[in-house]
């Protein structure tokens, strides 16, 4: 799919700003999300939401390096983590370096303070992923990651988490245990019912609270598009009210 040149990366003019889409309506959807995300998730301090999806390549990154941009121009300290230690893409996207990060500090080799970088976007924190780690199931899942990011949460008023598929690898299961709620990401006329469904499975075993379904790369046309829509927010109390439908239906 065509990028916009100019916006090419991630960031908020990061998009997918051809067929008929304007970058404005790219920037809309993501505002949409934004308030979806503040009207779903209301309780004091920080606010921790998981952005994950069933399969590789669904869009998981590109929404949660934009969600996180959106809320950070609504909200005074707003953190990423870049908790897909197998494949770290947040840093790039944001244009940070790579390490110190997420397992150097789980590794005991640096601090919180100095791996938690400043992006470009006021009020945008970046966590990378850190150095490459062999076992990064093991490390997400450790008592180190809950007591690093109970003290982050400290620092941040909305704290995003970056995750590798949940159909591939269980890495994101414990994150999404310790956070507040899962924003899934399905693939227009890619993800199909049986994944989408064999995820949902997932969640509801960790008794996730799923808070939006979020269906990238279809605007609703014929020709279809690339602006983000939200389908299913409001689904307050599990997936049962989250309103899943076939994401090649859309
Ligand atoms: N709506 C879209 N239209 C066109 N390209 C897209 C769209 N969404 C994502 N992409 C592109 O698809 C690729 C995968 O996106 P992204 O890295 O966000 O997915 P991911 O779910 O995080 O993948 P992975 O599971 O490999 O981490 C990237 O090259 C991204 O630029
Ligand atoms: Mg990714």
């Amino acid at each position: 799919m065509a990028k916009n040149n100019k916006n090419s990366g991630y960031g908020y003019g990061y998009g997918y700003n051809g067929g008929n889409n304007s970058m404005f309506s790219v920037q809309e959807a993501y505002k949409a999300i934004r308030t979806n995300l503040i009207l779903s998730v209301i309780k004091d301090g920080c606010k921790k939401i998981v952005i994950t999806s069933s399969n590789p390549h669904e869009g998981k990154s590109t929404t949660a390096v934009n969600v996180a941009i959106s809320l950070s121009q609504a909200f005074k300290r707003v953190l990423i983590i870049d908790c897909d230690l197998r494949k770290a893409r947040v840093h790039k996207a944001l244009g940070v370096a790579g390490e110190p990060g997420l397992t150097n500090i789980l590794s005991g080799l640096s601090d919180a303070d100095e791996s938690v970088q400043p992006t470009k976007y006021q009020n945008l924190y970046c966590l990378p992923a850190g150095l490459f780690a062999p076992n990064p199931a093991e490390m997400l899942a450790s008592e180190r990651t809950a007591a690093l990011i109970a003290s982050l949460e400290q620092s941040f008023d909305y704290i995003i988490f970056d995750t590798p598929p949940i159909n591939v690898v269980s890495d994101a299961l414990p994150l999404i245990k310790l956070s507040d709620g899962v924003v899934f990401i399905v693939r227009s006329k890619v993800t199909v019912y049986s994944e989408f469904e064999k995820a949902l499975d997932a969640l509801e075993f960790i008794d996730a609270r799923l808070i939006g379904v979020i269906v990238n790369g279809d605007d609703g046309s014929e020709e279809g598009g690339r602006r983000k829509r939200y389908g299913g927010y409001g689904g307050y109390g599990g997936y049962g009210n989250s309103n899943p439908r076939r994401s090649d239906n859309e």
